[in-house]
């Protein structure tokens, strides 16, 4: 069988936690597109040009630990901007999309580029304010020093540089639901995007 779920939005808004839990609900496998980029970034950072970094990503590139942190996250949206590098990347998606089981993926791009025919297209979205709160106490959690000034700084630059750029901005598909996490659990959030993914499947049946 295939089906494929496909959640877009802005940096911390939920769609990686929403992600895991609606892939481990219905079984399916789950690809954090963000993971590449991320990748990427990290090997501009320590000396690679972007295009030959995307072109010859290996699977012991997104073993690094540093991925998570706020400088690659910065590197990744400057690079996400690269046609050459959103081309690299490409195929890799499109093909674990397809995968056998059912793929979900999270993203920028994934319900208006990369899956366009996607079976459900979720956007999860939340205010920069609250956005920025929660990857700050992420960051606190795991011993990362910043300010929650920093922060949000760094979540406003980049939204708009993802929702700026001419290749595959980040934007809602015309089809998409969206879910608005500013006021929701993560548990509510997650039962909205399972019973949008269980309508689905349900009409499909
Ligand atoms: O977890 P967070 O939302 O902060 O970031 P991420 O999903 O890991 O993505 C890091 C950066 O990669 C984003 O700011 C985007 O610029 C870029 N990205 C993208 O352009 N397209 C994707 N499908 C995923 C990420």
């Amino acid at each position: 069988m295939q089906f494929t779920v496909a959640i877009d939005g802005p940096a911390a808004a939920g769609k990686g936690t929403i992600s895991k839990a609606v892939a481990a609900h219905f079984g399916f496998a789950h690809l954090d597109t963000g993971l590449l980029y991320r990748a990427v970034g990290a090997r501009v950072i320590s000396g690679d040009e972007a295009i030959f970094a995307a072109q010859s990503l290996a699977v012991s590139d997104l073993e690094q630990s540093n991925l998570r942190t706020n400088e690659v996250a910065h590197a990744a949206s400057e690079i996400a901007v690269i046609p050459e590098v959103r081309a690299a990347l490409l195929e890799f998606q499109r093909s674990f999309s397809a995968r056998d089981g059912g793929a979900v993926l999270d993203g920028r791009d994934i319900g208006t580029v990369i899956c366009p025919d996607a079976d459900v297209k979720l956007f999860v979205t939340a205010s920069a304010q609250v956005r920025a709160a929660r990857r700050f106490q992420e960051f606190s959690q795991t011993g990362v020093e910043t300010s929650l000034s920093e922060v949000l700084a760094d979540v406003i630059a980049r939204d708009k540089r993802d929702s700026e750029r001419a290749t595959a901005p980040l934007v809602a598909a015309s089809d998409a639901v969206l879910i608005d996490t500013s006021d929701l659990t993560i548990e509510a959030a997650t039962a909205r995007a399972v019973a949008a993914i269980e309508a689905a499947l349900q009409s499909q049946a």
